[in-house]
């Protein structure tokens, strides 16, 4: 029995679309800041009783029909070991599910880490970073901690995620603000897919997300909270025009959301460095200095209350706890 426990990452620059779903190769590399305020915890335990894999998250068993993903990465890990058995997985999220605060992220990381351990295995970042692929493109990256990139790669081997910076020893955080806990309607899967096939704008997101990426990492390395924010903005904003520009169009924007982005230009026009960041659910992410939280909070208290407004700082990549 082994436990993982593996933090979420929100990509500032964002994956979406895949070039191979099988093997979830992306189309584009990307960049995120993994958060200690949100993460998984699970557990795995091989059972030589047991007929079938069984996955329990939040202490709810999981129906049949929706535990192919885990069952996945479940195969692949014993492909690699020798491990015969079948596995006992429980898992608890701290952070909402399925509403774009990326619990596949931290869900498929923890997963790959419990269960190579409890296989016998012993993998490095970079080999467990392939496997968390397998389950969910994002979680490739939530094995580190810090700043991650996510080398888009051309196969199995080459598709994998590396820290660039770990450590961060300058003031930025991500103020997050809570607006809908549901389960979304699109799957992230299911969202990219549409966005990849039918977008006429998917081209120019191509070939414009790798300058953003370079930029980025410039930034990152100058420590340089404004360049950044202004570069995972525009990143952001260019994937959800991939949404609303597919057919048939979809958003994950909500009424609330847009609201926040206002605040957000309203905040930068009174001189704070704040910047909107969202995935696929309407929750936002502000991009800002922790220094700056307290002022942003108080903008905001009209029209969101202090449990929606959560402080998520830079966190570590991923542990065991026993
Ligand atoms: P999110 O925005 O939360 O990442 P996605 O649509 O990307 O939403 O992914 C949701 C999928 O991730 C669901 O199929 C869900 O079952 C799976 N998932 C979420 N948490 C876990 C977990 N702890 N372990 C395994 N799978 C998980
Ligand atoms: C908008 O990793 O959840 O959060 O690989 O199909 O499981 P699958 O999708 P997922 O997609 C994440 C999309 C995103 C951007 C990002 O995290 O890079
Ligand atoms: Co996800």
């Amino acid at each position: 029995m082994t436990t993982a426990r593996a933090h979420t990452n929100i990509a500032l620059i964002k994956y979406w679309g895949k070039l191979d779903e099988a093997l979830i190769i992306p189309q584009n590399s990307s960049l995120s800041l993994t958060l200690d305020h949100f993460y998984t915890d699970t557990t795995v335990t091989f059972d030589e009783n047991l007929t079938a894999d069984s996955f329990y998250l939040d202490k709810k068993l999981v129906p049949r029909q929706r535990t192919s993903r885990t069952t996945h990465v479940l195969d692949i890990v014993r492909a690699q070991s020798g491990e015969k058995r079948f596995a006992l997985v429980k898992s608890t999220n701290h952070v909402p599910t399925s509403a774009g605060l990326a619990s596949s992220a931290s869900g498929f990381a923890a997963l790959a880490a419990a269960a190579t351990k409890a296989a016998g295995l012993n993998l490095d970042g970079k080999s467990l970073s392939r496997i968390a692929r397998r389950g969910s493109g994002s979680a490739t990256r939530s094995i580190f901690g810090g700043f991650v990139e996510w080398h888009q790669g051309h196969s199995d081997e080459t598709s994998y995620a590396e820290p660039i910076q770990e450590v961060i020893d300058w003031d930025i955080c991500m103020l997050t603000v809570i607006v809908e806990k549901k389960r979304k309607k699109i799957s992230s899967r299911a969202g990219m897919n549409s966005s990849v096939r039918t977008s006429p704008y998917y081209d120019s997101w191509l070939s414009s997300t790798g300058k953003d990426l370079t930029e980025i990492k410039q930034a990152i390395s100058n420590k340089d909270l404004v360049q950044l924010g202004e570069i995972s903005e525009r990143n952001a904003m260019k994937m959800h025009a991939l949404t609303l520009s597919a057919s048939p169009s979809f958003t994950y924007f909500n009424g609330d959301s847009i609201k926040i982005m206002d605040y957000v230009h309203s905040l930068r026009a009174k001189g704070i460095p704040c910047y909107y960041t969202m995935d696929a659910g309407p929750n936002v992410k502000i991009i800002c200095r922790q220094s700056d939280v307290p002022r942003i909070i108080s903008e905001l208290s009209p029209d969101f209350s202090s449990d929606q407004l959560i402080l998520a700082k830079p966190g570590s990549g991923v542990t065991y706890l026993d």
